[in-house]
This record gives C-alpha cells, sequence and structure tokens, in this order.
C-alpha cells in the first residue's frame, strides 16, 4: 500500500541491475574516435538519477509474475534470450568498434519469479538511458542551458556541433542494441518514442497551435501543454514500460497497465519538473531555475495563473519578450493559484499511475514502483 511506500527504496530493489548499467552503456559507445567517445559518454558519466531505467527493471519484476500471453513461459524467455546472444553477427562499423559488446551475454537461473529481470529487459534499461542523454545533449543546445547535474552543460563543455553529433550517435547505438533485441514490437516502441520526443519539442518551439491567444483558448492552450508533455516528457517511460512488460511475455491487458502506469507518472513528473523551476534555486537544482520563462514557455504554472490574471495573455503570446515581462509574469505565477492548481493536477496523475499498478500481483517491485511515484510529486530537484 501507499503507507509502506514511504519505506520502500525503490533503488535498492534493482540495485543490482543499476549497478551494472553506466558499465554496460559504456560497452555500446565505444567509437573509433576518442573524443566523440568522451562527448557521448559525458552525460552517462555525470551523475544521474537513472529513473527511467530504475522504472524499466522495476517495471520488469513487477510483470514477470502477471499472467502472460499464451505458450509463454520462462524456460522460453531464456532460451529466447540465448538465442539472440549466439546469433549474432559482426558488423565491423569501425575498426575498434567491438560487436560482442552488444551481445547481451547475462543469464541465471532464477528460482523466484520475481527476481527474474531478462537480459533483454536490461538491455532495455540501458537503451532508455542512452536515448534519454540523447535527448538531454540536444535540449541543452536548444536551451542554451550551461550546466546539468550540476556540472557545465554538454554544449558548453564541447560546443554545439559536437553535443548534436554526439547525441546522434547515442541514438544510432541505442538503434542498434535495439534491433538485437530481435522484437518487432519493442522496436517499434522505442522508434516511435524518439518520433515522440522531437515532436514535443517542435510543439514546444512553436508554443501553441494558436495564432491569437485569448482567455478563451486558456483551456485549448493547456490542452496542448499537456499533449506536448506526453511527447516530450512521458512518452519514454510509457513506451519503455510497455516494452519491459512485452518483452517478458506480459499479456495485453498488463502491458497496458504498464504503459498506463508510465504515462500517468511522466505526466506527473513533468508537471512537478515545470513547478520547481518557480520554486527552487539553480543551485539546488544543479540546472538553471527559471528557465522556463526566459526560454519564453508559459507551463501549467502560468497557464493556471492566466485564467485568474488576464494579462498574462499578452505576454504568454509575445513569450515573455518585452522588457519586465519575465519579472512581472513570474510575480502574477507565485501569487497565483497556479503552483497549487500545478501540484493538484501532478497528484491525480500520481494517483493514476498508482490505479495501473491494480491489475499487477502484489510484490516488492510493485511497491518500489508506488515508492517511485511518491517520490515524483515529493522531490525537491
Ligand atoms: C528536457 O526538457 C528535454 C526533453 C525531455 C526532451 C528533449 C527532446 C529533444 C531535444 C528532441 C531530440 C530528441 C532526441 C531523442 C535526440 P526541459 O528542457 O524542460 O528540461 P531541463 O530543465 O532538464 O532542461
Ligand atoms: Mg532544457
Ligand atoms: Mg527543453
Amino acid at each position: 500500500g501507499i503507507a509502506s511506500a514511504f519505506k520502500t527504496d525503490p533503488t535498492s530493489i534493482v540495485g543490482n541491475e543499476l549497478a551494472s548499467l553506466t558499465k554496460n552503456i559504456k560497452s555500446l559507445l565505444g567509437s573509433g574516435h576518442p573524443f566523440l567517445d568522451r562527448v557521448a559518454k559525458y552525460y552517462i558519466n555525470s551523475e544521474g538519477k537513472h529513473i527511467r531505467p530504475m522504472v524499466v527493471l522495476l517495471m520488469s519484476r513487477a510483470t514477470a509474475i502477471a499472467p502472460k500471453v499464451d505458450g509463454w513461459n520462462v524456460d522460453q524467455a531464456v532460451l529466447d534470450t540465448n538465442a539472440v546472444n549466439t546469433s549474432l553477427t559482426p558488423l565491423g562499423i569501425l575498426n575498434d568498434f567491438n560487436p560482442d559488446h552488444m551481445k547481451l551475454s547475462e543469464t541465471k537461473t532464477f528460482t523466484n519469479l520475481g527476481e527474474l529481470v531478462l537480459s533483454t529487459q536490461r538491455r532495455l534499461a540501458e537503451i532508455v538511458e542512452m536515448i534519454h542523454a540523447a535527448s538531454l545533449l540536444h535540449d541543452d543546445v536548444i536551451d542554451l542551458a550551461e550546466t546539468r547535474r550540476g556540472k557545465k552543460s554538454g554544449n558548453l563543455e564541447f560546443g554545439n556541433k559536437m553535443a548534436v553529433l554526439a547525441g546522434d550517435f547515442l541514438l544510432g547505438r541505442a538503434s542498434v542494441a535495439l534491433a538485437r533485441l530481435r522484437d518487432a514490437e519493442v522496436t517499434e516502441l522505442m522508434s516511435t518514442v524518439i518520433a515522440n520526443l522531437v515532436e514535443g519539442e517542435f510543439m514546444q518551439l512553436e508554443n501553441s497551435n494558436q495564432d491569437k491567444l485569448s482567455p478563451e483558448v486558456a483551456r485549448e492552450t493547456l490542452d496542448y501543454y499537456l499533449q506536448k508533455t506526453y511527447l516530450k516528457s512521458a512518452a519514454l517511460i510509457s513506451k519503455s514500460c510497455r516494452s519491459a512488460a512485452v518483452l517478458g511475455g506480459a499479456t495485453q491487458e498488463v502491458a497496458d497497465a504498464a504503459y498506463q502506469y508510465g504515462k500517468n507518472l511522466g505526466l506527473a513528473f513533468q508537471l512537478v519538473d515545470d513547478m520547481l523551476d518557480y520554486t527552487v534555486s539553480a543551485e539546488e537544482l544543479g540546472k538553471p531555475a527559471g528557465a522556463d520563462l526566459n526560454l519564453g514557455l508559459a507551463t501549467a504554472p502560468a497557464l493556471f495563473a492566466w485564467e485568474e490574471h488576464p494579462e498574462l495573455g499578452p505576454m504568454i503570446e509575445r513569450k515573455f519578450s518585452e522588457e519586465g515581462d519575465v519579472v512581472k509574469a513570474r510575480s502574477l505565477v507565485v501569487e497565483s493559484n497556479g503552483l497549487a492548481r500545478t501540484k493538484a493536477l501532478a497528484e491525480s496523475y500520481c494517483q493514476a499511475a498508482i490505479d495501473a499498478l491494480a491489475c499487477l500481483p502484489d510484490s516488492e517491485a510493485k511497491e518500489g514502483l508506488i515508492a517511485v511515484v511518491e517520490k515524483a510529486l515529493k522531490r525537491k530537484k
């Protein structure tokens, strides 16, 4: 239940698998060019929270003991995994690219189904983190960011050109690893995510599908914002959760539940992010604070505040570009109920994420997934 979830440390439940995550990703990123190697690994080496891979691993375990599609069993899964190991052929992409690194080598004997994380699911967790790191490299170029995770951002450290190319390289290698999972449905899901990230980012650049903003379109603008937020922030985690379930032979019902969990968690997570942008200092965040208004972005707190303060409309429309807009908008948002309404909306998504898990049998991993939701709401960075 929710009460006991406070004591649950989701990281430790899948601690064994997470411990080898960074090392395994690095083995997928070897390049013949040492400098490309360095740039591509820059965010992989920085102190990320690894929330996405953690959720993938927890979902893998939570769905391992749920109903399976007809004809699927664990022996089969381990057998399939071995098949992936042995059917690989060298790619010879670059002189010192070692295709052996792409192989899924680890199989073990499971005594308890709830401990079962397939090597394909572990690889999925690595792919998810690679796609995430790629999107951050590109995002920091777009956002002109100077810091990330308490360090210089990739674009500042290496320049825009190298940051963009390193992101592309990460996507390329993530795609190779994805292809090697030999699962067409998962390949389709995760490839769609990459397109979704770009679609979300594009929607954000455009900011609205309205030419003229008026209070009457505030609601529509919120819908646009939520659609953008799904694509930019929730698509990766939701489709990764579904992929984890699919790789484990889950039924449609279980795969749908995994997807709904990820979607609602992702939406809640971004709403909290957009709230923290107003409430927490850059020092605490390890990245710029108050960034959104400076970037011309009206996120949920500003959109809710707009309903109370119509004078925000023109500022949103001109993307806070006039002298004094950012300061004025910030104080209007902070004194409105925009932050409280954003929090309430995040809470409702959190509850929907927890509700989605109802069809899964109780387990330590399920408690872990619930604890992730609780933490997402309470986090300060
Ligand atoms: C962070 O948002 C950005 C994302 C979650 C997605 C960014 C996607 C792209 C740049 C499209 C290209 C995609 C790929 C896969 C290369 P934010 O700027 O609100 O968060 P921040 O405060 O952490 O910077
Ligand atoms: Mg950014
Ligand atoms: Mg951004």
